[in-house]
């Protein structure tokens, strides 16, 4: 990850995690469009490519992920975090956190059906 981007994701994180946040707040990062949104955030660990990376940690591949196919898995990860995976719930709004969403169900050899909608978003929260 390159240091301007993990300083920037650090401040929002925490930001985020003060909990103080009203959901006005929330689009803490900028980019909008699920591609935009994929390479501002999640392919420093995932990948340019989407098939993840092994080394100082696993970074699963999202290409060709079967688990992507239950669109609400990959909604939880992307506003819950799971285990070393940061939660991004709340740094980015529910069109952004829809439109990502379905950038990976619809690329990297996946092509999933069922898109997410911002309302969605909002139940998973
Ligand atoms: C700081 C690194 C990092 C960033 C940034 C990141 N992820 Fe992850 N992601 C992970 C790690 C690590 C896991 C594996 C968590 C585990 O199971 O231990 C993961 C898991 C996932 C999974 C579950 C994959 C599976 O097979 O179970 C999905 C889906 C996912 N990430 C999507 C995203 C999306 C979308 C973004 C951008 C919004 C993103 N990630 C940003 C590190 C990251």
């Amino acid at each position: 990850m390159k240091p301007t981007t993990t300083l920037f994701l650090a401040a929002a994180l925490s930001l985020a995690a003060t909990g103080a946040m009203a959901q006005a707040g929330r689009n803490l990062l900028p980019q909008q469009g699920g591609e935009a949104l994929y390479k501002g955030i999640c392919q420093d660990c995932h990948m340019p490519d989407g098939r993840g990376a092994e080394g100082a940690g696993h970074y699963p591949a999202l290409a060709k992920n079967p688990k992507l196919e239950e669109p609400g898995y990959p909604l939880s990860v992307v506003v819950s975090g799971l285990k070393s995976m940061p939660a991004f719930g709340g740094a980015l709004d529910d069109q952004q956190v829809a439109d990502v969403v379905n950038y990976i169900r619809t690329h990297f050899g996946n092509a999933y059906k069922n898109p997410v909608k911002p309302e969605d978003v909002k139940t998973a929260r």
